[in-house]
């Protein structure tokens, strides 16, 4: 059957789709509306679909498919609509299913028959593909600047700590001792990477799938090349089914936000330890801690204990995008609009957790007299003897550490660590060893001693927090200059997206 020629209203017409209901006579039921709606979930996408819709706009226009006049009209409706929404002036309606054909709903409402203009030679599937890109690369430049700022929370206290002893553990069993400066800069680099996993995927999702319309191209003489460009992309996605219908650009952002919550969790589990009653290694600031309704003395590590909860959330953000992939046929497949939900709750989770970290590092209180008094206890200094035996005693090290295991042995028999023992019950073990030993069974003599690359003498935990103070306020200096960070919109805030949208729809 073909279309009445004037568009005459069918029975039941005013139920169907506006933007896809002319082959339905009906409407769909409630149901089916809500399970096939999303947006309560992407209208967080809005900035990125106007600034898609745009660049889209203006390839058309140049490219001669719409008139520069219809262009005009778009441009300003679209503009007029983004102040809408900012104000929170705009009806989202479910009944239009997604952010897409919300705002272009609004736009042919506002702008008329040019408005109806704007979705030539484009999908709705290249139009989210290209949407969610540009979020999650806004995400990422947000995310980065927050992992910057977290390092430079923990290397600035590191630099401060940088010869304060502290137990260093294996299996949570004191171990050797290390100093707290060395101790946080771990976390530095763990979370370098994180920032490295991040620009990898910025990298490889900078491609615009803009063009590839529903699955197989369009016949329009479109500009891919113009879109991408305008809207910072490296160019345009090379296979329009491979654009609309992979999502691991996703994945391997959420890849890279699990491996960063897990890191993120691990300190934030440390923290929680180390503020307990019998550790006491730290104190978290007021603002940090919770007091309990029932025992006054209380004051817990929640956002500790939160950021290592949210984890969770962040693994399963990744496990729940990795199954509703799993299996798809190519090309685009609805099962796709459930990618959003858990990558902006993933970022939400990661965004607060590393703010918490970086609140808690910098506002907590070290008690360093008590590490440095717990870095010596539980023989701490053991392999420092072993290595005394070596050094000086000559003896192989597998016969050191075997003599030290047995004076250990001995000092734990006499009630004492190995500096409490006399030299002359020590000679007793060995008799290759002098009054010497007692020098290298300090705290002090054991960490200035580990002076190997990445070793946590003070003299080289002071070098690197230096050199990570100066690189991360170096990269703060620089990104703004080089145009990074808000690349293709200088606008556009980076997430968490502030906007909040209601869970009842006002119809327009
Ligand atoms: N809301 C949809 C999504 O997020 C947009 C794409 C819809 N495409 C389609 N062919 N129905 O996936």
């Amino acid at each position: 059957m073909s279309e009445p020629p004037n568009f005459a209203p069918r029975p039941n017409d005013a139920d169907a789709n506006a933007q896809w209901g002319g082959r339905f006579a009906a409407g769909p039921s409630a149901i089916m509306q809500r399970i096939n709606a999303s947006i309560d979930v992407d209208a967080r996408l809005w900035r990125q679909d106007i600034r898609g819709s745009l660049a889209h706009a203006a390839m058309l226009a140049r490219a001669g498919i719409i008139s520069a006049e219809d262009e005009r009209a778009i441009a300003g409706g679209l503009e007029a609509i983004a102040e809408e929404i900012e104000a929170g002036a705009f009806g989202f309606a479910e009944a239009l299913e997604d952010i897409h054909m919300n705002i272009e709903a609004r736009l042919t409402e506002r702008i008329g028959e040019a408005g109806r203009r704007l979705h030539t030679a484009r999908s709705r599937n290249d139009q989210v593909a290209t949407d969610f890109r540009l979020w999650i690369r806004d995400a990422i430049d947000g995310l980065d600047a927050q992992l910057a700022d977290t390092m430079r929370a923990l290397a600035e206290r590191a630099a401060a700590h940088a010869a304060d002893p502290m137990p260093g553990f294996t299996h949570l069993q004191t171990a050797q001792p290390v100093t707290f400066g060395h101790h946080l800069l771990a976390y530095v680099e763990m979370l370098s990477r994180d920032r490295g996993r991040l620009a990898d995927c910025r990298r490889r999702l900078n491609q615009s799938p803009l063009g590839a319309a529903a699955l197989a191209g369009t016949s329009f003489p479109i500009d891919p090349a113009a879109t991408a460009a305008a809207l910072g992309f490296d160019g345009p996605c090379a296979n329009s089914l491979d654009a609309v219908s992979d999502r691991d650009f996703a994945l391997e952002f959420l890849a890279a936000a699990a491996i960063s919550a897990v890191h993120l969790s691990r300190l934030a589990e440390e923290i929680v330890i180390w503020c307990s009653a019998p550790f006491r290694f730290i104190a978290l600031s007021d603002a940090f801690t919770t007091g309990s309704s029932i025992m006054p003395q209380k004051r817990n590590p929640d956002a500790a204990e939160l950021v290592r909860a949210k984890t969770g959330r962040v693994t399963g953000a990744l496990v729940s995008l990795l199954t509703v992939m799993k299996g798809l046929p190519l090309a685009y497949a609805k099962d796709m609009q459930e990618d959003k939900q858990p990558v902006f709750d993933a970022v939400d989770a990661w965004a607060l957790s590393l703010a918490a970290i970086a609140g808690m590092v910098r506002d907590m209180t070290a008690d360093v007299a008590r590490m440095r008094a717990h870095a010596g206890a539980g023989f701490a200094t053991a392999t420092d003897l072993a290595d005394w035996l070596v050094r000086v005693g000559r003896l192989p090290f597998r016969t050191a550490h075997h003599v030290t295991g047995r004076l250990v042995a001995l000092a734990e028999a006499s009630g004492v660590e190995l500096a409490g023992l006399t030299l002359e019950e020590m000679q007793g073990v060995a008799p290759e060893i002098t009054e010497d030993v007692f020098s290298a069974l300090t705290v002090d003599a054991s960490v200035a001693s580990r002076t190997s690359p990445g070793g946590t003498a003070p003299a080289n935990v002071a070098r690197q927090a230096a050199r990570w103070a100066a690189l991360l306020v170096a990269v703060a200096l620089l990104l703004p200059l080089a145009g990074c960070g808000k690349r293709g919109n200088p606008t556009a805030p980076g997430p968490p997206d502030q906007v909040t949208y209601p869970k009842t729809y006002p119809t327009r």
